[in-house]
């Protein structure tokens, strides 16, 4: 995974670096280092204490200004996606390998309000699988 994700961000190698980390924290990233701090479909995997320690540790990566991005599954909204994540959570709940150990969860509970403001919340739906995508702008207080 390293090999191919240091090909596909090849085009921008001067700005861009591919890190393999085991994911305990601290994680291998100076203070103000990026502009971004992403991670998708990774927070539904962690113990919710855990995934709240990353979402702390995170303000400290992106420099002044900067965002945090995050996906995750979620708990859906419309009929067929409260049917589906129902499923999901159940199946998790009794076998979580079988859904690879990821179950919805709700993203904002996890980023502190004295930390980040929340630009964008939006949840997106794919074939009754519910997703929220949270963008936040680092604060400067903290
Ligand atoms: C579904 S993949 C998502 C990969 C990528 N972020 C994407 O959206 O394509 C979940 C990733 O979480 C990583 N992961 C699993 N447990 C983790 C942990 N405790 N800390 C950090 N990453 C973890 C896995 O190695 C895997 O790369």
């Amino acid at each position: 995974m390293v090999d191919l994700a240091g090909r596909r961000v090849g085009p921008w190698a001067d700005r861009a670096r591919i890190l393999h980390t085991d994911g305990s924290l601290p994680l291998p990233l100076p203070d103000g280092s990026a502009e971004r701090f992403v991670a998708t479909y990774v927070l539904d995997l962690l113990e919710p204490d855990y995934a709240r320690r990353v979402i702390e540790y995170a303000h400290r990566v992106p420099i002044p200004g900067g965002r945090l991005c995050l996906a995750s599954l979620t708990w859906g909204r419309s009929r067929s996606g409260a049917i589906v994540t129902a499923a999901w959570h159940g199946v998790w709940r009794r076998a979580p390998r079988l859904v690879g150990g990821y179950r919805p969860i709700w993203l904002l509970p996890l980023i502190p309000e004295r930390s980040w403001a929340v630009q964008d919340d939006t949840m997106v739906q794919s074939w009754g699988v519910s997703s929220e995508v949270v963008i936040a702008s680092r604060s400067e207080e903290h």
